[in-house]
């Protein structure tokens, strides 16, 4: 395995394949998506312009239930509906400038065939073992139920409409047998158990070697000790099969059992690169996947998926003999504005809606100035993002342009001087490119980033002590205006140098102006006598009511956000009408008119707040699963409904007399239904 913890020193030796988690097919690309693909786009581009063979590929994760059911809800087929996706997606990431040599879709010949290829080695090796399960079965629908889609009563708390996986309201988890009163959520029948024969992956035979291989010091530290945790708690059988029906590749000897998606989505990264080997003569597929490869192989993903990574996909590998990766790195998610993104709020920003206001340039320095190495999660607050860029980019680098450039063109004919103005000061920018380089290599941006903003204020002070602008009142001292400013617009060549990962469309645009071609080599070069071209502005300053009308467009039902796509989204987020029932069950409901006289939180509940509702002639107390969607000030005062003859539940934090109504897809986007004023509390609902 390659060192690649230190310096990126060695140049042009090292053949690099780079990764980035596949996007699922059933929905658009957002800023939270944006961060793990500018990250890896980021190096990407650093080791390409080091001198680097650097590919990059990427693909849709097109397979699995959750696809099935949307294409169904879509009334398209599951290969139109990836489609489609597959080009909204491409659009997406080449107008963040992400670029991919390659972006496939799992989906694919190539993909099946090397599902197949490594299934049918591990099977062959004695890594595959079948065993009869019991799952939740819809019997209108036809198929067997996926955690997610079977909902009922918490067998604990007693709260309604949980996931068949954990309960939101007290935070339970259990699995869909256990619940009360279930029903599928993709037709509301109620499921049944069934047996059906499962293929296993024996994850355990690997033990051995995925701790060798955590110990090989490439893995991130904080990965190493969650993957030390695992092998504690014992490694299980994974599951990789599904009955039918199921959008995936069948199991070749097993005819109506699928690939589980996540099977054959990393192997998606494998055929992505084998369809661009493809189309290329020079580049060879075994040179990259072979067990005694030199190629390095890298893997940016989410830290939510970092069990499928760093277990299942290594001992995969091995198992099939492959190599494994030479890393796996994660990073942490983002929030914006100090909380989860969120659609009500108009924070659920997809990447269209960014590109509709804003210069993808402004996010890329953003996450690059606060990205490491960790697996923190990163704030985006737009309040900072618009100051940071400002000061940065436009106040700090472009601006050093902007007050050179003019006097070159007019004075001196687009020509910069023979002479440096201070040899010492070229030195110290240029030999801060080894720091640069390897604060890069080590995905230490935010780092890179103070490097550059240093040396970016001192080439500012050097301007603003030289004042040319006063020296060019004097003609006598036309070779020092020559020499400043020249010196000037070197030190900004270098800064741009240095940010091209980063800003590549305002590095192009600065190297059209500089009439030159950056490699990370041309920090050793300068530019004397040297013929620049007329200076356009190279960046705006962020407008600020662009970002106001960006947060508008993503609310929620606002039509500006209504793209395709997240049209489709929100679509299918509505779920089914639940099966019929007649007038006298609906008649049995006692709804009524409630004022909220008091709310407050419980202690140790993570989801409740106890409400105390008023309803005319009686006081009820109701634990409602809210917590996250409100502040208890916020609700006392308000009218609301409530159901007044549901039986008492007895909850871990006291007794529950009846429930109020609220709707929404749950968390912090929880609305309680609020009656016009002049409903009085007590009053019946009908
Ligand atoms: N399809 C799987 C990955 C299969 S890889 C063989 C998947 N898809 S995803 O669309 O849900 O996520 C794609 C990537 O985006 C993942 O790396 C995920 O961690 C990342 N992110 C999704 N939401 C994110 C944030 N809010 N913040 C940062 N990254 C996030 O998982
Ligand atoms: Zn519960």
């Amino acid at each position: 395995m390659a060192d690649t913890s230190t310096t990126a020193q060695t140049k042009n030796s090292r053949r690099i394949l780079v990764t980035n988690a596949l996007p699922y097919a059933n929905g658009p690309i957002h800023i939270g998506h944006l961060l793990g693909y500018i990250q890896a786009d980021i190096w990407v581009r650093f080791q390409r312009l080091y001198g680097n063979e650097c590919h990059f590929v990427c693909a849709d994760d097109a397979h699995g239930t959750p696809i099935m059911l949307k294409a169904q809800q879509l009334g398209m087929t599951p290969e139109a509906m990836i489609e489609e996706m597959n080009v909204a997606h491409q659009r997406d990431f080449a107008d963040f400038a992400v670029s991919f040599d390659n972006y496939y879709s799992t989906h694919s010949p190539e993909n099946r065939e090397l599902a197949n290829l490594i299934y049918t080695r591990l099977r062959d090796s004695g890594y595959i073992h079948t065993r009869v399960i019991e799952q939740l079965y819809d019997p209108e629908k036809e198929m067997f139920l996926p955690d997610r889609f079977v909902k009922g009563t918490c067998p604990d708390c007693g709260a309604e409409d949980q996931y068949g996986d954990n309960c939101d309201v007290c935070g339970a988890t259990y699995s869909p047998t256990d619940l009360k009163n279930p029903r599928s959520a993709v037709s509301g029948a109620v499921p049944e158990l069934r047996e059906s024969e499962h293929y296993f992956f024996d994850l355990p035979a690997f033990g051995d070697m995925l701790k060798a291989w955590t110990r090989s010091g490439s893995l991130q530290p904080e990965m190493a000790n969650k993957l030390n945790e695992w092998f504690e708690q014992g490694l299980q059988q994974w599951d990789i099969s599904r009955d039918k029906p199921y959008f995936g590749f069948e199991i070749p000897d097993a005819p109506g059992k699928y690939f589980y998606v996540w099977l054959d989505a990393p192997i998606g990264y494998m055929s992505s690169f084998k369809n661009y080997c493809e189309q290329r003569d020079d580049l060879n597929f075994d040179d990259f996947w072979r067990v005694d490869s030199d190629a390095e192989v890298y893997h940016f993903i989410g830290k939510d998926i970092i069990y499928f990574h760093s277990l299942f996909w290594p001992a995969m590998l091995k198992g099939a003999n492959f190599r494994q990766p030479t890393s796996v790195w994660a990073h942490g998610f983002i929030t914006v504005n100090g909380t989860k993104m969120s659609k009500s709020k108009g924070t659920f920003i997809m990447a269209r809606t960014y590109l509709d206001h804003l210069d993808p340039e402004y996010l890329r320095y953003y996450f690059a100035a606060k990205l490491s190495s960790r697996i923190d999660d990163l704030d985006l607050n737009l309040t900072d993002f618009a100051q940071r860029v400002n000061a940065d980019l436009v106040g700090k680098v472009v601006n050093i342009a902007s007050r050179c450039a003019g006097f070159i063109s007019k004075k001196f004919a687009g020509q910069l001087s023979p002479r440096i103005d201070d040899e010492a000061m070229l030195r110290d920018f240029q030999a801060a490119a080894d720091d640069i380089a390897s604060a890069y290599e080590n995905r230490e941006f935010a780092k890179a980033m103070r490097d550059i903003m240093k040396l970016a204020d001192c080439a500012n002070e050097y301007i603003a002590d030289k004042e040319p602008w006063q020296l060019a009142k004097d003609e006598s001292k036309a070779n020092e205006v020559h020499d400043v400013c020249s010196m000037g617009i070197h030190l900004f060549r270098l800064l741009m140098i240095y940010l091209t990962p980063v800003v590549p469309a305002l590095s192009n645009d600065a190297q059209a102006f500089l009439n030159d071609k950056f490699t990370w080599d041309s920090v050793q070069q300068t530019l004397t006598s040297h013929n620049i071209n007329k200076f356009k502005a190279l960046m705006q300053r962020v407008p600020t009511e662009k970002i106001e009308a960006m947060l508008e467009a993503s609310k929620e039902n606002n039509s500006a956000a209504a793209t395709p796509a997240a049209v489709a989204q929100a679509k299918v987020n509505i779920e089914p009408i639940a099966a019929e029932i007649e007038f006298d069950d609906f008649a049995k409901v006692d709804l009524r008119v409630a004022r909220i006289e008091n709310a407050e939180h419980v202690e140790g509940a993570d989801k409740l707040l106890k409400l105390t509702l008023d309803i005319g002639d009686q006081k009820r107390q109701v634990f409602a699963g809210i917590k996250a969607a409100y502040q208890p000030e916020q609700l006392i005062g308000q009218l609301t409904v409530m159901v007044a003859n549901l039986k008492p539940r007895k909850m871990r934090f006291g007794m529950s007399e009846g429930m109020v109504l609220a709707a929404g897809p749950g968390g912090s986007e929880i609305y309680i239904l609020n009656p016009q004023d002049g409903a009085q509390p007590g009053q019946r609902v009908m």
